[in-house]
């Protein structure tokens, strides 16, 4: 291996002297990635604190690092760090063996009967939603799409109903996400007591005490859920789980299975509101070939339009909004060195407003998801759900449930956007909205 020398490091901003570009950083990571990606090229980096960042957005060496050199890449001490107090050692976070036995466990909850009975548990849960809205009134959405994903998640893959908790969860998930998001920018390593620290604390004790009942229920009464199958599930050697990886899991399966598609959701519905055309393109869609039905997993496959709605809102707004990885040993990119153990960071935000891979990329166009248009783009240029072994287990399941529930809402009202039409957001573990997104109900 050739000596390591300046060139070998990505170019990038160097910044100020000490602090590096940390500023920048804090305050907006999305458009500086973005500006650091466009002037420095697909392989860069840049230093926050003492910390130096690589920053990684050619599809095809995301691909490299997702998929063909997966095993040389870990989650990493930055992804540990955000995640571990809150989903411990899941399948999000864990890695290697412990990773590989739990994945195959958990993976049939996710096969395609599965999903087809989860479908009308999706409509089902959105019909009683949609029944709690009274036309003229504004709804905070977020806050009713995370309500929404999460009774759905639970009922579907833990047959545990949690209508009666879905505030005190959101309220506590509000103040985990803004737990990690002032994390992974101030970088206070989290052993110090700080009064956000407190909260993180008590809000982490709401979350467990509702998975632990939501395991408690299905112990008393094992059924065909994931936790069953858990709890039933032994090693070779005869031994069963142990109380905390179940609750990792849970936890993990809860949170992962219905953050990241509420997002999806409110960015959704954000952006039809601003496009009357595509919406009253997609309303026309949803009458022809529904005729005020109740949509089924059956008609999905008759509901293009729906379809690149729901892509090209991900394109824009990923609800996860970077992916990030650890090298084991030194790689090379381009020529450039990044040695073992630093961070990388892969941005779909930044990845997915790609001018080289998309015309006009800052606009709202869901006709560009043609199949030649799909056929010809890179791999990598698009990965809302990562890829590779690591790639999200709920893929389907959050294309189905993002387009039925869609679906069935447009059937019913216009939202009509009353709160700010600028989206801020911060990036958290996910993308997430700083303030509310209001919206006013309007009967069809
Ligand atoms: C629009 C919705 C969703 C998005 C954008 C999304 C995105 C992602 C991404 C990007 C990853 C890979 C993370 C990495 O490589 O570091 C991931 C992993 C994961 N997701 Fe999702 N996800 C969504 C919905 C769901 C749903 C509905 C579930 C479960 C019901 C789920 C459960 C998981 C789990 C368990 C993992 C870890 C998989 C593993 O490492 O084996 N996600 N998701």
């Amino acid at each position: 291996m050739p000596q390591q020398t300046t060139d070998w490091r990505p170019p990038g901003p160097r910044g100020l002297p000490v602090l590096g570009s940390t500023l920048d950083f804090q305050r907006d990571p999305f458009t500086f990635r973005t500006k650091v990606a466009r002037t420095y090229g697909p392989v860069a980096s840049f230093d926050v604190l003492t910390e130096t960042f690589y920053l990684l957005t050619g599809p095809e060496h995301i691909e490299r690092v997702l998929v063909h050199e997966n095993e040389k890449f870990i989650k990493g001490d930055i992804f540990q760090t955000l995640l571990s107090p809150v989903v411990g050692q899941g399948l999000l976070t864990s890695e290697g063996e412990q990773w590989r036995k739990q994945r195959h466990r958990i993976q049939p909850a996710f096969r395609p009967d599965a999903l087809t009975h989860y479908a009308d548990i999706m409509v089902e849960e959105t019909e009683e939603e949609l029944a709690t809205w009274n036309p003229g009134e504004v709804r905070n959405l977020h806050e009713d799409m995370l309500a929404l994903t999460g009774e759905i998640v639970a009922r579907s893959l833990f047959g545990v109903d949690v209508s009666d908790r879905t505030e005190v969860v959101a309220e506590a998930l509000d103040v985990v996400m803004g737990y990690a998001e002032s994390l992974s920018s101030s970088m206070v390593p989290n052993w110090v007591p700080t009064p956000g620290k407190r909260r993180f604390d008590e809000a982490m004790a709401i979350l467990d005490a509702v998975v632990d009942d939501i395991i408690e229920e299905r112990r008393a009464d094992p059924g065909d859920d994931v936790i069953s199958a858990l709890l039933a599930a032994e090693d070779e050697d005869g031994r069963t789980m142990s109380d905390d990886q179940l609750r990792d899991e849970v936890m993990t399966l809860f949170l992962a299975g219905h953050e990241t598609t509420a997002l999806s959701l409110s960015f959704t519905l954000f952006v039809l509101a601003q496009h009357p055309d595509i919406e009253e393109r997609l309303v026309t869609e949803l009458d022809d070939t529904l005729d005020g039905a109740t949509p089924t997993v059956a008609d999905l496959g008759d509901l293009p339009y729906l379809e690149r709605v729901v892509k090209e809102s991900m394109r824009l707004y990923p609800p996860v909004h970077a992916i990030i990885r650890e090298p084991t040993e030194d790689v090379v990119f381009d020529g450039y060195r990044v040695p073992a153990g630093s961070p990388i960071s892969m941005p779909q935000w930044t990845v997915h407003r790609d001018p080289a891979h998309y015309d006009d990329p800052m606009a709202f166009r869901p006709d560009r998801w043609t199949d030649e248009f799909e056929a010809e783009l890179p791999r990598y240029a698009y990965f809302p759900f990562g890829g590779g072994p690591r790639r999200c287990i709920g893929d389907r399941f959050a294309m189905m449930e993002a387009r039925l529930v869609l679906a069935r809402i447009l059937q019913a009202y216009h939202l009509e956007l009353v709160s700010d039409p600028s989206l801020d957001l911060a990036a958290s573990i996910t993308t997430r909205p700083t303030s509310p997104i209001e919206m006013r109900v309007h009967e069809r």
